[in-house]
């Protein structure tokens, strides 16, 4: 049955603002920050395939149908939700849906606008000409320096917040659109003159091998979730983000292959980032498992060698930052819009009143910063009231504040939402709903989605969850026995 709606916070003005809109969300700190580190802790190319198998069997499928959501409904997730729950006759509990991304997109934004602060000062650092002939130790410990000023963080982290305020305050269409539509080719353009650059150093082969060469042995269950859980985070997928996109697609514009194109483009991304960043690892016999600080131990190494590298390192840290800016804002768009179609506030109003919330969320995040575990802060308020003999120190509890939000939302909430998202496309929607919106002039190319949103990709997000919770290998124990 057709059902047409329009969206009371306007359309994008073509389908090309819609393709720049949707990878500037998912083009961002996940490609360049994220990528490379949980590639170094998790060994390397066997994560890697893995990666790249769940983008294309997972992640490219419920992109599709989370846009088809979202335009079908064309409003905030949780309002779409509740459309398409009237439209089919569905259960009223899938509109738990829209509220669990909300909820995990204040988390991710809490944390993210910390690291994007990072970058911020980064900026500055390399312009002020910080890292000129510096040496790996020397880089490292200016980054520890700084990760351990909770007042500098705080400040950057508080000027990131207030820059995605500024855009999403001033409506899709904005500065957003004409930001992404320079940002993004430059951002593209500066990688492969860092990929250009690393190509010299000695240790390209080495970083190939280690990117591309998999050896299963080095990946664990939970690298494998880790993975799955990146695919979702890297497309901006599972709580809603692209769904409140889709909400603003016009109705001509193909949903299969913009979505297939945004994911080429951002898998592309963090390729690249991962070709420049892991020969400076090799040339400097630097740690590819340091963690989230690689990109900011590693890249100003780069700058601070190569001819004009305060000048490219200031652009790549400022491109950065956009990437970063552009995803932040469809981290809360969702949240926002609903804010405005159910409590009647003000674009404004209702963004200063989200990102009020996730600078405060963010704290938890600076305070991360210094190494400080859940399990010690449990200790503390355990000690207070006079339980201190209770050890904390199960794996979550060896995790920093930002360590385990991180885990929260990429590995489980965001998968969780993009499993729920694949049922009710497949499942729960009429058929005739789905391939009305759906729009695939192809009818095998339709039939072949349909198949793989049904069976194979929800089938494939479970199996990686049982195998995390150790479910699968004592099935294969029981079944060899
Ligand atoms: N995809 C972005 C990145 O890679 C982050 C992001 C933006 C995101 N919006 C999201 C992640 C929604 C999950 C859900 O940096």
């Amino acid at each position: 049955m057709p059902v047409r709606r329009t969206s009371m916070h306007g359309q994008w003005s073509s389908r090309m603002a819609f393709v720049l809109a949707a990878t500037g969300s998912a083009v961002g700190l996940g490609n360049i920050w994220k990528f490379p580190y949980i590639t170094g802790e998790n060994g390397g190319g066997a994560f890697v395939l893995v990666y790249l198998i769940c983008i294309a069997v997972i992640g490219i499928p419920i992109m599709m149908a989370e846009v088809m959501l979202g335009r079908r409904g064309r409003q905030s997730p949780i309002n779409t939700m509740r459309a398409l729950i009237a439209d089919e006759r569905a259960h009223g509990a899938w509109r738990l849906l829209g509220w669990a991304g909300v909820a995990a997109g204040f988390l991710i934004m809490s944390y993210y606008s910390v690291i994007a602060g990072e970058a911020l000062a980064y900026v500055f650092r390399t312009a002020g000409g910080m890292f000129d002939g510096a040496t790996a130790d020397g880089v490292r410990s200016i980054f520890a320096a700084f990760t351990s000023d909770a007042e500098a963080l705080l400040a950057w982290h508080t000027i990131f917040t207030a820059l995605t305020m500024v855009v999403v305050a001033r409506g899709v269409r904005g500065g957003l659109e004409m930001a992404t539509k320079i940002m993004m080719p430059a951002l593209f353009v500066i990688l492969l003159l860092l990929v250009g650059y690393a190509l010299d150093l000695g240790k390209f082969d080495q970083a190939v091998t280690f990117l591309f060469w998999p050896d299963f042995s080095k990946i664990s269950a939970n690298g494998i979730l880790i993975a799955m859980g990146h695919a979702f985070f890297t497309l901006s997928l599972g709580m809603g983000a692209i769904m409140v996109y889709g909400s603003y697609m016009r109705q001509d514009t193909s949903i299969a292959k913009t979505s297939i194109l945004i994911s080429l483009a951002d898998t592309t991304v963090a390729l690249l980032a991962g070709l420049a960043i892991f020969p400076i690892v090799f040339t400097n016999g630097l740690e590819p498992a340091a963690g989230p600080g690689l990109i900011f131990q590693t890249l100003p190494l780069a700058f601070g060698h190569m001819p004009g590298g305060s000048f490219f390192g200031t652009l790549f840290f400022i491109l950065l930052v956009f990437a970063a800016w552009s995803s932040a804002i469809s981290l809360i768009e969702p949240a926002v819009a609903w804010l405005v179609e159910n409590r009647g506030l003000s674009r404004v109003d209702a963004t200063v009143r989200v990102g009020s919330l996730t600078w405060l969320l963010g704290l938890a995040t600076v305070f991360s910063a210094t190494g400080v575990t859940v399990g010690d802060i449990a200790h503390k308020i355990a000690g207070s009231v006079g339980l201190s003999t209770f050890a904390f120190n199960g794996r979550f509890f060896q995790m920093t504040a930002f360590g385990l939000i991180d885990y929260l939302t990429a590995n489980i909430m965001l998968p969780l939402g993009g499993l729920f998202i694949a049922i009710f496309a497949g499942w729960v929607m009429a058929k005739r709903s789905v391939q009305d919106e759906m729009d695939v002039g192809n009818r095998f190319a339709f039939g072949l989605w349909y198949i793989v949103i049904r069976f194979v990709t929800p089938f494939a997000v479970i199996v990686v969850f049982l195998d995390a919770i150790g479910v699968v290998p004592w099935l294969r124990a029981l079944i060899q026995r």
